[in-house]
């Protein structure tokens, strides 16, 4: 395992770390993550967050846009015609975002809370300082009198550094189907985590992609402009940077497949031919035999029972669930039980 020391941080600033949540343990998480999953026995395997540096997280807001990309457009058609709705159901006071980015589409869960009258405070987690900077600028002069407060951490394992709630009301919100990347077993872990932050009065949104036919699923991770295929490939180019390695990523070819049995979309980088790449900060050489994979992300696809199944695990139970008519994509509200 690799140490942050000082000469370790200086060789990091002199490539200009873009992986703005530039704190030693962030590095050291990624170098971790890198060594881990590179080394590992069987597939190789590196974990989805990587991808989002300045580069990896423009890439996402490009692939928000494609045609074929329908969970946007999805989620935010259900916050237009179902945000009041939710608003009712539960009127909070806080709302905690987690995976907020820069908070570009949350003015559509924001306004209808405000609407009530009862939101105070918008508290957006992201592990981009960049991302959630712009959140506060352009939310602060949207809506004046809203207490905006940033966290800058990695909700999936930092989630106790919330801060404590003020005076009840809290909504943890995680929107855009990202608990899709997660194992049924992350997922139950990260609800028991979101539970021990929330009182008997507070309430979890999630917004959830639904199972559906395979040629939609995969069309959506396989678009005619292959911007996926670069978003994919940008973890190696965050590793070459970060941890001065040399993969050539134009080298991996992209793939995105429904895998039925687990009801998830697997993306994998497969060598087009045979790899030999040097990890320099972790002394490491590696070798790809050609068509060797790596699997760089899971995007996992829901049903209601499974949803309700997954809230009663971690001590929530299902309040409100809305799909719209089109049944595509939901988002689930829960209290504690
Ligand atoms: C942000 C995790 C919801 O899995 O659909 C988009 C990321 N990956 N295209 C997803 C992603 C490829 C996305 N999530």
């Amino acid at each position: 395992m690799p140490t942050t020391h000082a000469q370790d941080r200086a060789v990091l600033s002199d490539h200009g770390l873009e992986i703005d949540a530039s704190t030693p343990e962030t590095w050291t998480a990624l170098a971790a993550d890198v060594l881990r999953g590179l080394t590992a026995e069987g597939e190789k395997h590196l974990p989805p967050k990587w991808f989002y540096d300045a580069h990896g997280s423009q890439l996402f807001d490009e692939i928000c846009e494609l045609p074929e990309y329908y969970l946007t457009r999805a989620e935010e058609a259900l916050l237009r015609s179902h945000g009041a709705e939710l608003a009712a159901a539960f009127p909070a006071q806080e709302l905690v975002e987690l995976g907020s980015g820069s908070s570009t589409k949350t003015p559509l869960l924001l306004e209808p809370l405000l609407a009530t009258g009862h939101l105070q405070r918008y508290v957006p987690v992201d592990v981009s300082p960049s991302a959630l900077a712009h959140a506060e600028h352009h939310l602060g002069q949207r809506y004046p009198d809203l207490d905006i407060e940033r966290r800058i951490l990695d909700f999936t394992t930092q989630l106790s550094h919330l801060g404590h709630r003020r005076g009840g009301g809290r909504l943890i919100a995680v929107l855009g189907s990202t608990i899709g990347n997660l194992e049924p077993v992350e997922v139950q872990a990260f609800l028991e985590a979101v539970r021990a932050q929330l009182g008997p009065r507070d309430a979890v949104l999630l917004g959830v992609d639904l199972v559906k036919d395979v040629a939609t699923l995969e069309a959506a991770y396989n678009d005619s402009a292959g911007v996926t295929a670069e978003f994919n490939r940008n973890v190696l180019r965050v590793i070459n940077r970060e941890l001065d390695a040399d993969f050539d990523a134009e080298a991996f070819d992209h793939e995105s497949r429904w895998n039925a049995r687990y009801e998830r979309i697997e993306t994998r980088l497969r060598a087009n031919g045979p790899q030999r790449v040097r990890i320099k900060s972790l002394s490491l050489d590696l070798t790809f035999t050609a068509g060797e994979t790596i699997f760089t992300e899971i995007s996992r696809k829901f049903r209601r029972e499974t949803v309700a199944e997954l809230y009663a695990g971690a001590g929530f139970s299902l309040d409100a669930w809305i799909a719209g008519d089109s049944n595509e994509y939901a988002l689930a509200l829960a209290r504690p039980s």
